[in-house]
């Protein structure tokens, strides 16, 4: 897996998101077993709950296209001062959703820290998820 690739892809994926009322873009890149990628951004709402995370929107639009089996995900993020030191790492509500649909301990989260692109397993990050 091509972490710097996965986040220019995330990169380009923040360009279209669309939070007015935060101020905080978010884009991410999900990588498929087979070597896709769909991006998300955030997309936020005057009434604020339906506001949706990147990572669920780059979920979503693989799912719906009927992919099964992911590696990655990588997602950038920050507000209008762009702190480039601050990794934007998912909320804990897509760590959850993420975690129905990969085996967290092999799936891994890429983040952008002090420039460079750093990966984490999904399990570090959500340990004991819930389970239904
Ligand atoms: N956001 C994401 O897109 N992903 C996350 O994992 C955390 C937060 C978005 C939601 C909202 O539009 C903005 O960032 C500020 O919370």
């Amino acid at each position: 897996m091509d972490k710097e690739l996965l986040i220019s892809e995330a990169k380009k994926a923040r360009e279209n998101a669309y939070a007015p009322y935060s101020g905080f873009t978010v884009g991410a890149a999900l990588l498929t077993k087979d070597g896709k990628i769909y991006r998300g951004c955030n997309i936020e709402s005057s009434v604020f709950s339906p506001s949706l995370c990147a990572e669920r929107v780059a979920l979503a639009k693989a799912i719906s296209e009927g992919e099964k089996e992911f590696e990655a995900i990588a997602i950038v993020g920050a507000n209008a001062n762009e702190d480039p030191t601050a990794p934007c790492f998912p909320c804990g509500v897509c760590r959850q959703v993420l975690s129905e649909h990969v085996d967290g301990s092999a799936f891994r989260v890429v983040v952008e820290e002090e420039g460079k692109a750093i990966s984490y397993t999904l399990a570090e990050l959500l340990p004991k998820a819930f389970v239904f």
